[in-house]
């Protein structure tokens, strides 16, 4: 389609980019379906002149900063994105107006009082991404994916899923008006997910095997059919995930917190943000670095085993299993570039019990805010740092909600019924707060309420 509108010189950003190779920095000319370095197998990062090692125009950061400010004010479908309004950060499109935009990202940073008391902290704040369109923190990267896929002229997308990823693919690929093809573990994916997928009009495929087991069919899958693949090791998809952390520093009028903690699964998410610190301290918008913690559940804690046995050399992938169904993954893909952002943020590396993550869920529930148990993680994360002192009371801590509570609300109500997490949980009891079935009379519900009131 060719765009009858004049192109506002903003628009047309023409910054250069080049893929490098994070295992052995080759730097290919374009990659592969599978986005894999063909000399050592490991995955591609985006670099561009300002990226760390590069070079930096004097005065560059701080005149991007004003314009993102300035797009604040426009109706652009383009401005109003929380990712591309940051534009200048991403690999250009050739016609940035045609870009699939469901005004992703703006989402908001909330303070929650009661968990900062619950995590021994002065104050505490959450970033919620599960603010985004279809409810997680994957739109945000979907958007870059699916116009680059649409700009290429391919007709189908494919993802392999744990839930979030396929839900937000299927979602932008029918704006896009093009095909989906989801890939997700039969019977492993909250309902809501699954739901979500099915109304955007994905081909939905659930194969008897795990997210890992899907990832290894759909590997095969794209060598021999024209589909794009949108999983988190394609580079330009995580261009548009890092944008959450410029405009959570943006947010915070370009002071870093002291922390910033994220769930794990596949690991792209802590390594996108990561780059995105890496690049703003580039470009001298930050002068500091918050530390970067990826948190996983104790049952899918393959990056956990990497640091503590192989210093992080090598991957040791596992059998995966835990109730955060989004971080049931024991060969995540990108390990090396999260070891990679871990090192230079200097963050940690933790993990959590099931009984941990579902506290941990039902604490930020009673701060109103919603989220699914793989976010919750990362309260239960911090609650582990600042018992060991690795955080101080008195450090700025903001936490990334990558999902919705709506995304898995069986897991809330088995939560507050008593039906998980499995095994005797006393200790979780005070947490629990299961419906009241009564009589349909005033006494009853007075009754509660009295009962309530003579609580200590
Ligand atoms: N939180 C949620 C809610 C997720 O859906 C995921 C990943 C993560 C955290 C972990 O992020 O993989 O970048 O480390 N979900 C993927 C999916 C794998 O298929 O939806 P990560």
């Amino acid at each position: 389609m060719i765009n009858p509108r004049p192109v506002p010189p903003s628009l047309s950003a023409t910054v250069a980019y080049t893929l490098r190779c994070v295992g052995c920095g080759a730097a290919p000319r374009a990659a592969g379906g599978d986005f894999r370095c063909e000399t050592c197998r490991e995955l591609f990062e985006v670099v561009y002149p300002w990226s760390p090692g590069g070079r930096v125009q004097p005065g560059l950061g701080a005149s991007w900063r004003a314009l993102w400010l300035s797009r604040r004010q426009s109706n652009l479908p383009l401005d109003q994105s929380g990712v591309w309004r940051f534009r200048e950060l991403l690999p250009v499109l050739e016609r940035p107006l045609e870009a699939v935009t469901l005004r992703e990202g703006q989402t908001p940073v909330y303070e929650l009082p009661r968990s900062a008391v619950y995590a021994g902290l002065e104050q505490l704040w959450a970033k919620h991404q599960g603010m985004n369109p279809s409810a997680s923190f994957k739109d945000t990267g979907m958007t870059v994916a699916l116009s680059r896929a649409r700009e290429m002229g391919f007709a189908w997308v494919a993802c392999a899923s744990t839930g979030n990823t396929s839900a937000a693919m299927a979602a932008y690929a029918a704006r896009a008006g093009m095909n989906s093809l989801v890939l997700i573990p039969d019977g492993k994916i909250a309902w809501g997910k699954l739901a979500q997928a099915i109304d955007y009009g994905a081909v939905t495929c659930q194969l008897r095997t795990d997210f890992d087991g899907c990832v290894r069919v759909l590997n095969q899958v794209i060598t021999r059919a024209p589909v794009y693949l949108v999983n988190s090791v394609n580079p330009f998809r995580v261009e548009g995930q890092k944008t959450a952390a410029v405009e959570l520093l943006e947010q915070w009028n370009w002071e870093a917190p002291d922390h910033i903690v994220v769930p794990g699964g596949n690991l792209a998410n802590g390594a996108a943000l990561g780059k995105a610190l890496l690049e703003l301290r580039e470009l001298g918008l930050i002068s500091r670095l918050p530390r970067i913690s990826v948190i996983q559940a104790a049952g899918a804690n393959p990056l956990v085993r990497s640091l503590r046995e192989t210093g992080g050399t090598r991957l040791q992938p596992v059998q995966a299993e835990t109730l955060a169904s989004a971080i049931r993954i024991g060969n995540p893909a990108s390990w090396r570039k999260a070891v990679q952002v871990l090192t230079a943020t200097e963050g940690a590396c933790e993990e959590v019990s099931e009984t941990e993550i579902a506290e941990a869920k039902a604490m930020i529930g009673a701060d109103g805010i919603g989220c699914e148990p793989a976010s919750a993680a990362t309260l239960a994360g911090v609650v582990k740092l600042r018992a060991r002192g690795w955080i101080k009371p008195r450090e700025r801590v903001v936490l990334i909600l990558t999902g919705h509570s709506l995304k898995d609300p069986e897991y809330t109500l088995g939560f507050h019924r008593g039906e998980l997490p499995p095994g005797t949980t006393p200790s979780l009891d005070h947490a629990r707060r299961p419906p009241l079935a009564l009589d349909a009379e005033p006494d009853a519900v007075l009754r509660v309420l009295e009962a309530r009131q003579t609580r200590p």
